[in-house]
């Protein structure tokens, strides 16, 4: 469980310095909501910014120097804002849960003196009380500094003095966050936490031919990003409960435009595969043959009825081949799905002006870039206009098409 409620990315190629939502320093904004779609010309950002959570993701994974070449990143010296002296910068506001104390965690990655991509500092802090100042829980800097283990208060004040179990760390691999290697020790448990949480962040990078390949047996409870591995999902569901899955095929094949019925169909060598019962057809046809937009929607859908969701997902566009006519039913499952709770966040990159109409407009964010060719970004109910509009009945995307949200002026 948990939540991102703000993140701040500096130097992220031209996203030079961005907040979204309620950081440490912005503790008036409102926080970020469950379902966020970020809107914006062409490049505005939006692909960046999606990229910048899977940049940290592969951080994790893989460590700050392959992730650097990652995803056709070409290097620090690529994906480094132009012009900028400052190391990129990431800091994401958590929560857990409505009773806990938010976290912040700060990330700085920047050259070493031989030129390779390192973490150059790192830092966890957490509120005390409900309105006490944060205490550093982890802070290192080039690899070196401390820890607090537990669970409860513990920490370092800004005046150095502390509370609870403080323990001197010194990191052998400076490519790799320590997060990464202190997560993986009991005793530092609101690391592990936090780590579990960004681990299980999904960026989706469906791809309808993908989605199309042969699959093994297997049945899977995730689905990878590129959505390969859809029939061994749908497997899983069906093995782990069948009447649930069955009544999400129902609630699918009613969102899928001339589909009648889906059924899965078990062969003997433990392969599941779907067969979509189309309306004029009599025979069914397999995942294989369908069209990219019903596999995609198809996906979606079982995306959000995973069993043990994950935490953050992002999607770019979700809109492509899919009829625009679907986009506001996808939004309001969307929005349905992800409640208001702390079980799942749902950021999503879109052109879709019928998407859009169903979010409100705190749920909505405009990229634009400034005079100088970086990113600003700025939630549509802060545009002066919104408010009035929106009372008379005009819906965000509308508000968009009409070149409502052209300028920053507002
Ligand atoms: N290192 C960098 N510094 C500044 N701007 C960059 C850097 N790398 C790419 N850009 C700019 O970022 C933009 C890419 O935006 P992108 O995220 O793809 O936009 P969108 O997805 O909204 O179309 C392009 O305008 C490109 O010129
Ligand atoms: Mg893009």
């Amino acid at each position: 469980m948990g939540k991102i409620e703000g993140i701040k990315i500096q130097n992220y190629g031209v996203l030079k310095n961005i907040v979204l939502g309620k950081t440490r320093t912005k503790q008036s904004e409102k926080a970020l909501g469950n379902l966020i779609a970020i809107i914006g010309p062409s490049g505005s950002g939006k692909s960046t910014l999606a990229d910048a959570f899977g940049f940290i993701a592969d951080c994790l994974e893989i460590g700050v120097e392959a992730a650097c070449d990652a995803n056709n990143r070409g290097g620090f010296e690529r994906l480094i804002s132009q012009g900028a002296t400052e190391p990129v910068s990431f800091e994401m506001y958590y929560r857990e849960s409505s009773n806990t104390r938010p976290i912040t965690y700060e990330l700085e990655i920047d050259l070493d003196k031989t030129g390779r991509p390192y973490v150059k500092s790192e830092r966890l802090r957490q509120r005390v009380g409900q309105y006490g100042w944060p205490r550093s829980f982890m802070y290192l800097q080039e690899g070196s500094g401390y820890a607090f283990e537990g669970n409860d208060d513990g920490g370092q004040n800004d005046d150095g003095s502390i509370i609870g179990k403080k323990v001197d760390v010194q990191l052998s691999d400076l490519r790799r966050p320590g997060i990464v290697t202190l997560g993986a020790m009991k005793q530092y448990n609101r690391i592990e936490k936090f780590l579990d949480f960004l681990r299980s962040w999904y960026l989706c990078y469906f791809s309808p031919d993908a989605a199309r390949r042969i699959q093994t047996a297997a049945p899977q409870a995730y689905l990878d990003r590129i959505g390969s591995n859809i029939n061994n999902v749908a497997q899983y569901m069906y093995r782990e409960n069948k009447r649930e899955f069955e009544k999400i095929l129902q609630e699918i094949q009613s969102k899928l435009p001339g589909i009648e019925k889906i059924e899965p169909q078990k062969f003997e060598n433990g392969q599941m595969m779907l067969r979509f019962y189309e309306k004029d057809f009599k025979e069914p046809f397999y995942s294989q043959r369908m069209s990219d937009g019903a596999l995609k929607l198809f996906a979606y859908y079982l995306l959000l009825h995973e069993k043990n969701p994950r935490q953050l997902v992002f999607i770019e566009e979700p809109e492509n081949g899919l009829y625009h006519h679907y986009l506001g039913e996808l939004a309001e499952e969307m929005k349905r799905e992800v409640g208001s709770g702390f079980s799942k966040q749902l950021f999503i990159t879109t052109h879709s002006p019928f998407f859009v109409n169903a979010l409100g407009p705190d749920d909505v964010w405009v990229l634009m870039k400034d005079m100088k060719g970086y990113s600003t970004i700025k939630r549509a109910s802060e545009f002066h206009f919104v408010k009035e509009l929106a009372e008379e009945g005009v819906s965000v995307g509308d508000m968009w098409y009409s070149k409502y949200f052209e300028s920053l002026e507002d």
